[in-house]
């Protein structure tokens, strides 16, 4: 086998966020501006080129693989690509494919992902109130995405709820989303607002609500206990006493966890972004299209890996928070 891949501060890199497109049939309000201008297909990488890239990263030791986007299940042939990325599974080298989704799709994709070795999926979603979540989808039917999460739950599939903390948004249906996610036996994870991308009129200082403050409200009604345990990604979990829920919190702004990242993304244009909160990246479509032999691939891969930043300068106390970071979440897929 190849040496793994470890970045220079020592952190072995397991973990390959895929982002297969960036477009989306929603706009939530936090993710991208109203009027996107999308890539033109020509500069996305075809299925193919996607494959051989993720297999490349594969055969370096990368264990887990998630499928983002924009959404992931508006690509089309995406299906092709998660049977593609099953082979691995089924070889023992990769033991994780999942995906972050808006739910949109899922109705007509889940007993397929379960097929193609899909244990465990997150699904964004802020608001149990159909009014709000066309508000903050800009145009999301709930209805659509809660049957979406049923076929998911139906054919199997492990659901974690991804829900944005949304100041003056989502605080007063906190112990709801709670509740709803108990009940339907869905696990919940709460994430703060970063500053990714120029949103237009909003400003992201209005949308911040700390993890801090919502652990505090969340402690007024239940007895919190830490637990150890992760799940590769930046969440760390609790268990409510009261009912056995386990919740997650991701926390760039108020807990830094970049100490213990073991991640990279890749964009559907064949970038590499070491870091979700930083700029630089690896262009890893010109190797790939430059030549037909892997070992150029992987060397390009070690490159990258080589230039791994320390960690996200996201900072909400610096001024021009509006966007910290110029590219939209969309285009990382988070
Ligand atoms: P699990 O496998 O369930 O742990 O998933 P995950 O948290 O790794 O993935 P998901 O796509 O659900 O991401 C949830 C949130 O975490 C999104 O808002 C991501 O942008 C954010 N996130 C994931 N990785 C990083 C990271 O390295 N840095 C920062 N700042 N945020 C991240
Ligand atoms: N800050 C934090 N999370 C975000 N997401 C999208 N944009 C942002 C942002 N600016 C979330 C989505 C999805 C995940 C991939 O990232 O809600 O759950
Ligand atoms: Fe689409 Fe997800 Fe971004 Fe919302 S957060 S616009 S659902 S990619």
């Amino acid at each position: 086998r190849p040496a793994p891949l470890i970045d220079p501060f020592a952190r072995p890199i397991s973990y390959l966020r895929v982002s297969v497109t960036d477009r989306c049939d929603f706009r939530c309000v936090y993710c991208m501006a109203e009027n996107m201008t999308f890539l033109p297909k020509a500069d996305l990488l075809s299925l193919e080129e996607l494959d051989r890239l993720c297999s490349a990263f594969v055969r370096l030791g990368v264990e887990k693989l998630r499928i983002t986007g924009g959404e992931p299940l508006v690509r089309k042939g995406i299906m092709t690509f998660f049977r593609a990325m099953a082979r691995h599974l089924e070889s023992g080298a990769l033991k994780e494919l999942t995906l972050t989704t808006n739910g949109s799709q899922l109705r007509k994709h889940a007993a397929e992902l379960v097929a193609c070795g899909v244990r465990r999926i997150n699904v964004s979603l802020d608001t149990l109130d159909a009014e709000k979540f066309a508000q903050i989808t800009r145009w999301g039917r709930l209805a659509q995405v809660l049957d979406g999460i049923a076929a998911a739950k139906e054919a199997g599939l492990r659901v974690k709820i991804n829900a944005v903390a949304l100041k003056g948004f989502n605080e007063d249906e906190l112990f709801q989303l709670v509740d709803w996610c108990a009940a339907e036996g869905h696990d919940l994870t709460f994430i703060e607002v970063m500053p990714m991308g120029d949103l237009g009129n909003e400003d992201r200082l209005d949308q911040y609500w700390s993890l801090k403050d919502l652990r505090a409200r969340l402690a007024e009604r239940f007895t919190l206990h830490d637990l150890a345990e992760r799940t590769g990604g930046p969440a760390r979990y609790v268990r409510l006493e009261e009912t056995g829920q386990k919740l997650g919190f991701i926390t760039p702004l108020t807990h830094n966890f970049c100490e213990s990242c073991n991640r990279v993304r890749l964009t559907c244009t064949g970038e590499l972004y070491m870091c979700l909160g930083q700029e630089d990246m690896a262009d890893l479509r010109a190797p790939l299209r430059a030549s037909p032999d892997d070992a150029v691939v992987e060397a390009a891969i070690r490159a990258a890996i080589a230039k791994k930043p320390k960690g996200h300068d996201f900072d909400y106390s610096r001024a021009g928070v509006r966007g910290t970071m110029s590219r939209h979440m969309s285009h990382t897929g988070g």
